[in-house]
């Protein structure tokens, strides 16, 4: 058991996907894993280990935003020693040819700041994704024939941003999309030798300002849980 995690060593798998909303958590679980167990449930924050494919699988919510995210992957990190860490999310879309329910999958994430902030100092760390997971993820979402985009977002600290002129910066520079937490995971990864890859549906697009309806946010998470897992294993 940790701080935040009530699981027992070996309750935990190797490969854990990460969404923020731990109710998520719990539908991938049902809907994808045999034999699924709850694992975590401090502060509500469910968690859930099954098999797939016959592979042990860890489905973590992960809250929203990087101090939280960060919480639970340093714990799944070092001290359940999880290997592979996959975040699977919405993003607001920032390209004009990134289109609603379209798939990002984040090859860089810039920022701000992250919690890891401190560490660095003056120095710009550019956190990215595992390559390999990124290729496999690549392949298993082009071979459903889901648009899908690869390459910079952008973790912001904030939802509602009082300073637009980041997000236009963001855009000038080809960013796809804005979402909260993959460069903490990503950072995380790289300090402790894991793999990291965020998975992300375009839920709500800044340039549009469309949003996806509910009923398709479930269908785009089950198609990224799909990959995730296929990811993972190849
Ligand atoms: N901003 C930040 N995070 C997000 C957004 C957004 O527009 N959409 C989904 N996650």
């Amino acid at each position: 058991m940790t701080i935040h995690i009530g699981a027992k060593k070996g309750q935990i798998a190797e490969t854990v996907l990460m969404p923020g909303d731990p109710y998520r958590a719990r539908w991938a679980a049902e809907t994808f894993l045999t034999d699924a167990e709850c694992v975590n449930e401090v502060r509500g924050m469910l968690g859930f280990t099954g098999t797939w494919q016959g592979h042990r699988v860890t489905i973590q919510g992960s809250g929203m935003g990087m101090p939280s995210l960060s919480i639970y992957a340093n714990e799944l990190i070092r001290d359940y020693d999880v290997q592979t860490l996959i975040r699977i999310g919405s993003c607001g879309g920032m390209q004009p040819q990134v289109g609603i329910r379209d798939l990002i999958l984040a090859m860089t994430a810039s920022t701000l700041s992250t919690p890891s902030r401190g560490i660095f100092r003056e120095l710009n760390f550019a956190p990215c994704a595992d390559f390999g997971l990124l290729h496999a993820a690549h392949a298993a979402a082009s071979q459903r024939k889901l648009p899908t985009h690869v390459g910079g977002i952008y973790s912001s600290d904030v939802f509602y941003d009082e300073r637009p002129d980041l997000n236009e910066q963001m855009q000038r520079h080809g960013i796809l999309g804005v979402e909260m937490e993959a460069a903490e995971l990503y950072t995380l990864a790289a300090r402790y030798d894991r793999r990291a890859l965020a998975i992300l549906t375009v839920s709500d697009h800044l340039i549009t300002h469309e949003a996806l309806p509910s009923e398709d946010r479930e269908r785009s998470f089950g198609d990224m849980v799909e990959i995730a897992l296929t990811a993972a294993f190849s």
